[in-house]
């Protein structure tokens, strides 16, 4: 099977992130494995996204975030809960969107390139599977439509999971 990665247009976020979701599901389809489908999630994401430099996984273990699949420069591999972008969103369960990283108290460095983020929690019922995360080098690169797609695209991985 090819997973030759197509040019999305995101001039119309929705119509991209639609795009992006249907590939998705037909790439997860038939495995549940959680390594391999968050590992096809995140290089899918950073390979379709325009104007990323980091996409991919902290799996909730041991109440901590570890990290998990990415793509991009290496990162720090144990976040707290409440810490950061990545523990803020896990702890409060809800998408979080950074329109500066500098100005977010707590915000966790990995990249230096890094200037907004968006973290999406993963959530099977009331468990905390872990959060997807993605930076960008340009300032306020995130905004509703990329919170709704990205929310949509966390769904069918957490439900290619079974
Ligand atoms: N910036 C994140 C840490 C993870 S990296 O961006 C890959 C945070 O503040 O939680």
């Amino acid at each position: 099977m090819s997973h030759a990665t197509q040019q999305y247009d995101f001039s119309d976020a929705d119509v991209g992130y639609r795009e992006l979701a249907r590939d998705l599901a037909a790439l997860l389809a038939g495995e549940r494995d959680l390594i391999a489908n968050a590992a096809n999630t995140a290089a899918l994401i950073y390979d379709a996204l325009p104007r990323l430099n980091w996409a991919g996984f902290y799996l909730y273990k041991s109440g901590e975030l570890v990290l998990g699949p990415f793509q991009g420069k290496p990162a720090c591999v144990r976040i707290a809960m409440g810490k950061g972008v990545c523990g803020t969103a896990a702890a409060r369960r809800e998408t979080v969107l950074v329109e500066d990283v500098h100005a977010f108290p707590g915000h966790i460095a990995c990249d230096s390139a890094s200037n907004s983020e968006i973290v999406v929690p993963l959530l099977r019922g009331t468990d905390l599977l872990g959060v997807l995360d993605l930076d960008s080098p340009q300032p306020a690169r995130f905004g509703p439509a990329d919170a709704r797609g990205l929310e949509a695209l966390a769904r069918i991985f957490l439900d290619s999971l079974g």
